[in-house]
């Protein structure tokens, strides 16, 4: 079982899609662990961030993060960050595909609503950056018990 951390970004936040996004980790079947609205600061944004920074986009994507609130989340599955990414669909919206979340609500580049953790060792990282350990909830989640 792989854990991965997805963040609804601050434009998802204002436009009302935390529950439409949350829905669709769910009915994909994975299991939330841990959520939570959070302001973001400066250097959890540059500390999350941190593989981007000296990039030309590095100082407007910690302006956008650090804008407004964003839902942070903790998900739990099977090859769950490699299947996340696909249900989230492409960074740029013109190569998101109908179908993803991006795909279907996204319209302008940097606005693309969530982030997904791209590998192990990325999701541990900002999963502690944003969460103590206490916060994560274990409990149990059938897959399919009637087998
Ligand atoms: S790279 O260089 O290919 O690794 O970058 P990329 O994967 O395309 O993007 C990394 C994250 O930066 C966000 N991004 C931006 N934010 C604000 N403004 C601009 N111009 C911009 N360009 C890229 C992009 O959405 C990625 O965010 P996450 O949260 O990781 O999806």
């Amino acid at each position: 079982m792989e854990r991965t951390f997805l963040m609804v970004k601050p434009d998802g936040v204002q436009r009302g899609l935390i529950g439409e996004i949350v829905g669709r980790f769910e009915k994909k079947g994975f299991k939330l662990v841990a959520g939570k609205l959070v302001t973001v600061s400066k250097e959890q944004a540059k500390a999350h961030y941190a593989e981007h920074e000296g990039k030309p986009f590095f100082d407007s994507l910690i302006t956008f993060i650090t804008s407004g609130p964003v839902f942070a989340m903790v998900w739990e599955g099977d090859d769950i960050i490699e299947l996340s990414r696909m249900v989230i669909g492409k960074t740029k919206v013109t190569e998101a595909l109908p179908g993803t979340i991006r795909g279907d609500y996204a319209a302008h580049t940097p606005f693309n609503l969530i982030h997904g953790s791209d590998s192990p060792e990325s999701a541990e990282r900002e999963i502690a950056n944003f969460f103590d350990e206490s916060e994560l909830v274990l409990y149990a989640k059938s897959i399919a018990t009637w087998v």
